[in-house]
């Protein structure tokens, strides 16, 4: 009898353990295999433009971190050129190795015959390094240090979309026509490494423009400020990936840069709900953070964050 007691004291831990087990595997192959393939189109309005103007599709791309063999991300981002943009934005992060650029670009494919404006994330530039992927849990904030020469062909990347056409906004100003309006952009570099360069581009936009559009990789606040105090209208960036990791009723553990965790994904104001702006300066510019379309090879896996583009139709103001 009494080893039969012992037994199943020994067995209930045992158990527990293994039950457990089970079911962090089935989470992991979950957010590995399923979510992170489970790609949703977000769609928002977004009231910028003058009254009367006509609409704009604009589509907002970001974070694909395309690596070899990722075919259903390939066969997705190929399949959003149906949706006819009038204006594609790619806020960077397209590549995570060597050999990424020729598929990327031809994913892209139609869409590159359309209006197009591109930035830089840091992994267009750093191939990304094995690390604990746990770590993307607790990396808030925190700022890749400078490893050197780049070593992934960032360059080609650009080459290739600034073939066709579209404009590199990496520490630059830009005028572009996309549907009917004439539209002024700028844009810098990736604040994360360090490499965003805003006084090159610093200047109050243009009001005789139908659109002031800012570009960048990550939201950081600074840089969200100096583009709201030069008047502009819409802000785009990624980098965040919502989060990638999130929980219900929660949202957004980590945005792994400045800005606030409500703000980690989707079309909010800058500055934020709430936030006092002063008399006399213009109103706030919308912002829209992409929850992006990858993950880094080395943190495979989305939960409750799926991967996403997004079309904001922009829309007149009320007034
Ligand atoms: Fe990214």
């Amino acid at each position: 009898m009494a080893v039969t007691a012992w037994h199943h004291e020994w067995m209930r831990p045992r158990a527990l353990l293994g039950s457990t087990a089970a079911a962090g595997a089935a989470v992991f192959g979950y957010a590995s295999v399923v979510e992170r393939n489970w790609f949703a189109l977000r769609r928002y309005d977004v009231p910028v433009l003058r009254p009367g103007a006509r609409p704009l599709r604009l589509l907002h791309i970001s974070d694909a971190h395309l690596t070899p063999g990722r075919h259903r991300l390939l066969s997705w981002i190929r399949s959003l050129d149906a949706l006819q943009p009038d204006l594609v934005v790619n806020t960077g992060d397209s590549i995570a190795h060597p050999d990424a650029v020729e598929p990327f670009l031809e994913a892209l494919g139609p869409l590159l015959d359309r209006p197009g404006v591109f930035v830089y994330g840091s992994n267009d530039l750093y191939e990304p390094k094995p690390r604990n992927p746990v770590r993307y849990l607790w990396r808030d904030s925190e700022l890749h240090p400078r490893r050197g020469l780049p070593d992934l062909p960032w360059a080609e990347l650009g080459a290739g979309m600034a073939a066709a056409g579209w404009l590199d906004a990496n520490n630059r100003r830009g005028r572009i026509k996309a549907g009917e309006l004439d539209i002024e952009v700028a844009g810098v570099h990736d604040s994360h490494i360090g490499y965003d360069r805003y006084d090159d581009i610093a200047r109050q936009a243009d009001p005789a423009a139908d659109l002031r559009l800012g570009v960048m990789h990550s939201p950081e606040p600074e840089i969200l400020d100096r583009f709201a105090a030069d008047g502009y209208d819409l802000l785009l960036a990624g980098h965040t990936h919502g989060g990638q990791v999130c929980l219900p009723w929660y949202g957004t553990l980590v945005t792994n840069c400045g800005i606030d965790r409500t703000r980690a994904r989707g079309l909010h104001r800058h500055p934020a709900d709430g936030y006092l702006w002063r008399p006399g300066e213009a109103s706030r510019p919308w912002l829209h953070v992409s929850a992006g379309l990858g993950t880094s090879p080395w943190a495979p896996f989305r939960l409750f964050c799926r991967p996403e583009a997004a079309l904001l139709t922009l829309v007149p103001r009320a007034n």
